[in-house]
């Protein structure tokens, strides 16, 4: 109903890659290891290893990656040619600070970021910044042990303001740590480690480790917001959450009760970035397990005077869970573990299950609880693709997810009240997927000729969908 539409003018719309899953160039032009240069190739199925540095025989599929690094002037000029508004992106840590505990910067590292944002510029791209993409030094793992160390605050922030000062009139929006709240899946070595470069050792209890780097990393996203905000008063800088909606089983009060706890878990990160304060269950939560966490009293002041500006998060499916006899009286939760299948979604390949409705539910549900601007920053299908012999791509289905998805989107615009920024579909070219390390998972407009048996010559083919997102940004989200 074109009556009720209402996507302003200024939406937008655009796509989101991270700088390790593209630009490849790893060792180059002063780049320090980063986390994503030690996890090898995994598969659909299969993890991906995280070795011990970096070693002979190993395949690490971002070492190359689609070499954005060296190719980017003709990307971008595809993005332009779909009418990108904006261009979500992220500074590889390790090339500004290539160990990350250094005094100066790596000017070349600087400069790669000037170039590339002028050339989105140049076509009126925005570029939207994310500091911390899975990718910091990894240096800082073997030193420092990650973020399980309070100094992890000061090198954060020291790179932040470093790339606020560079930047601060080429990027408006910004977001500080990339699905924060991923690592509340802590048993998986993965998750702890791409968002806060922690391996637990022996006898180390994860979960208190997953608390104590969200807080030090809460803390450093506060003071980031602070420090971008007194360099350029114009900065708009985010949270960036992976939303994942968790629905009750059924609606048995104590599966609800558990989606609730469930739910509770996976946001904290938020709760602590928006309202710049712990909430109550959690206080509690930490006492009766005697975490024994280091939180100080002006850490809490912190917290409270950084809040974000806006609430980034990606969306691809939502997830449901079951309460049981051994969830009594506390009804803690362990991520993945209860997750049961929707009877009523079907999923994807790798097994994420499709909900477009999910997002309008999940972006009320976050509109209730953050009253914030909210600005999708991820969502899409990973599929395989066909590249046929006259170099066409057909990939209805993924046009099928993300029109059923913007539909989804526009409604919670139009009747829900939304205050929606923007939307940049995730992998808007294809790249290395962040979970299994293929290339066979690919979620982009754009098809890049390398697989994961080895096959490469890094050309770029446009799919149909390059072709329809083309015509949904020209009509404004109107044609679908
Ligand atoms: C999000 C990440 O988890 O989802 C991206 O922010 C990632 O880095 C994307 O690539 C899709 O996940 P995957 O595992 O299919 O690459």
């Amino acid at each position: 109903n074109s009556k009720t539409f209402s996507l302003n003018d200024h939406f937008l719309w655009g796509g989101a890659v991270a700088a390790h899953q593209l630009e490849g160039a790893w060792n180059v032009d002063g780049k320090g290891i980063s986390i994503a240069d030690v996890m090898t190739q995994g598969a659909n199925g299969v993890e991906r290893k995280i070795t011990d540095g970096v070693l002979d025989g190993e395949n690490y599929p971002n070492h190359e990656a689609i070499d954005f690094y060296h190719l980017y002037p003709e990307d971008i000029k595809l993005f332009a040619e779909m009418g990108f508004k904006c261009f979500r992106t992220s500074i590889a840590w390790s090339r500004i600070f290539p160990q990350g505990d250094e005094d100066l910067p790596n000017e070349a590292g600087l400069k790669f970021y000037d170039d590339l944002f002028d050339t989105c510029l140049k076509y009126g791209i925005k570029p939207v910044i994310t500091l911390s993409h899975f990718e910091m030094p990894y240096h800082l793992v073997q030193v420092y042990g990650g973020w399980r160390n309070r100094k992890m605050i000061g090198f954060f922030t020291k790179f932040a303001r470093v790339v606020f000062e560079r930047y601060k009139d080429k990027v408006e929006y910004w977001m500080t740590f990339n699905e924060i709240n991923n690592q509340t899946s802590y048993d998986m070595t993965f998750s702890l480690f791409t968002n806060s470069g922690i391996l637990a050792k022996t006898g180390e209890d994860p979960e208190k480790l997953m608390y104590q780097a969200g807080h030090y990393e809460t803390v450093a996203s506060a003071l980031a917001v602070q420090i971008g905000h007194q360099i350029n008063p114009n900065f708009k800088i985010g949270a960036m959450i992976a939303m994942i909606p968790i629905y009750p089983a059924s609606s048995k009060p104590a599966d609800i009760f558990k989606a609730e706890k469930a739910m509770q878990i996976r946001y904290w990160f938020a709760d602590v970035q928006v309202n710049g304060r712990y909430p109550d269950w959690l206080v509690k939560y930490q006492q009766n397990h005697h975490f024994d966490l280091d939180i100080t009293l002006a850490d809490l002041d912190v917290l409270k005077s950084g809040p974000v500006d806006y609430l980034g998060f990606s969306y691809y499916m939502s997830a449901s869970v079951a309460a049981s006899e051994s969830d009594e009286p506390e009804y803690g939760y362990k991520e993945n573990h209860k997750f049961v299948k929707n009877p009523y979604l079907a999923a994807s390949d790798w097994g994420w299950q499709i909900d477009p409705q999910g997002l309008r539910y999940a972006m009320n549900w976050l509109n209730d609880r953050y009253h914030l601007p909210q600005f999708i920053v991820e969502n899409g299908l990973g599929a395989i693709d066909q590249l046929e012999d006259d170099q066409t791509i057909h990939d209805a289905y993924r046009i099928d997810y993300l029109r059923e998805h913007i539909r989804q989107m526009e409604l919670a615009v139009a009747y829900d009240g939304i205050n929606l920024i923007g939307y940049t579909p995730w992998g808007c070219i294809d790249l290395v997927s962040a979970g299994t390390g293929q290339m066979d998972k690919r979620y982009g407009f754009i098809y890049v000729d390398k697989n994961d048996a080895g096959h490469s010559t890094l050309k770029r083919y446009k799919k149909d969908s390059f072709y329809w997102y083309k015509k949904v940004i020209q009509s404004n989200g109107r044609d679908l």
